[in-house]
């Protein structure tokens, strides 16, 4: 009997090999493993052994069962997967796939991204749904501030509201990873507003801190240079002027000369020839200490691009609610 095992597994190893389509496979299948097939006549025979052979036998008769089904597992996935070549006219003409574009606002973000990496950067993300502390209060802005009103938006309960700058992760960054700290946080802000060819109640910023020993309004100028170049890849004339926010001291204004008209005056610069880029500063000590930092030890600069308005420049957008209009006509052209 052990003798017809092994031949049986021998014969129906070699014949498996030389199968040449799946219908041949079933027959094998039958004949060998089937109801009446030749396993089950041998395996019929073990009543008949002495009582002393039959649990060698018996056990030796399951390993060749389990084997043979193995083997014969491993042919029906050889011949089903040949099966589906048989299926595939490699003649027919291919399937069209859709493939989207990323949105332009990506695109810059990730242009800005890299450059910032290669300066030691992270980049960072926030909540958007923002506590009354964190959007005002931390970056010296307190509930009295005539700053609020310029940045009304979508009060929420609780005393929470969708942000209104990407500034409001300045004193949560500090707070979570101190100092020396170098990031930049991308990403969506809400203003309740009416909306026009250069405003909409939802667009991009891109904050930018850097805070260490002995920075001073150099780096933050070396650093801004840096970015508009990555950007624009040219030279574009900027102009700095004096400009006030609560969290920065002294604070700027970062102008670029219009690229939609060169300068000339259109909807876009409001007809002045220059457009409000990157404000930005120097971090003011009590931003620095809501965020724990030691303002006698340590400076730092702090810049808020609006991504949107950069968007608008490079690729020459002349109305801001094309960006967040989800047409398609518009958005192909990326
Ligand atoms: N958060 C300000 C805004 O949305 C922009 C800003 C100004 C950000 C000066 C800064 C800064 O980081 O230093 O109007």
């Amino acid at each position: 009997m052990e003798n017809k095992l092994k031949s049986l597994r021998n014969l129906i190893e070699r014949e498996l090999q030389e199968i040449k389509d799946s219908g041949k496979l079933e027959e094998l299948k039958n004949k060998y493993l089937g109801r009446k097939g030749e396993l089950n006549q041998i395996l019929k025979g073990l009543k008949d052994l002495a009582e002393s052979e039959r649990p060698r036998l018996g056990q030796l008769a399951n390993e060749v069962k389990e084997e043979l089904a193995v083997l014969f597992a491993k042919s029906e996935k050889v011949w089903s997967s040949k099966g589906q070549a048989e299926d595939l006219d490699p003649s027919l003409p291919g399937i069209k796939n859709e493939v989207g574009t990323l949105h332009p606002s990506t695109l810059v973000q990730y242009e800005i991204e890299s450059a910032f990496s290669q300066m030691g950067f992270a980049v960072y993300d926030g909540p958007q749904l923002e506590s009354d502390y964190y959007n005002f209060t931390a970056l010296n802005i307190p509930a009295d501030h005539p700053a609020r009103d310029t940045q009304d938006t979508f009060w929420l309960e609780g005393n929470n509201l969708l942000r209104t700058h990407t500034s409001n992760l300045q004193v949560r960054m500090l707070q979570k990873y101190g100092a020396p700290f170098r990031g930049i946080f991308p990403g969506r802000v809400s203003r309740y507003e009416s909306t026009d060819a250069s405003h909409d109640h939802t667009f991009f910023q891109l904050e930018g801190l850097m805070v260490d020993k002995d920075i001073t309004i150099g780096n933050l100028i070396a650093t801004m240079k840096a970015l508009l170049s990555a950007v624009f890849k040219r030279e574009v004339d900027v102009r700095l002027r004096p400009g006030f926010f609560p969290f920065v001291e002294p604070g700027f204004e970062m102008d670029i000369k219009c690229l939609v008209c060169e300068g000339k005056g259109c909807s876009v610069c409001k007809q002045s020839g220059w457009v409000e880029l990157m404000p930005c500063g120097m971090v003011h000590p009590k931003v620095l200490e809501a965020g724990n930092i030691d303002s006698k030890i340590y400076s730092g600069f702090a810049f808020g691009l609006g991504l949107t308005r950069m968007v608008m420049m490079k690729y020459r957008i002349d109305d801001i609610r094309l960006l967040e209009s989800g047409d398609l006509r518009f958005l192909k052209q990326f």
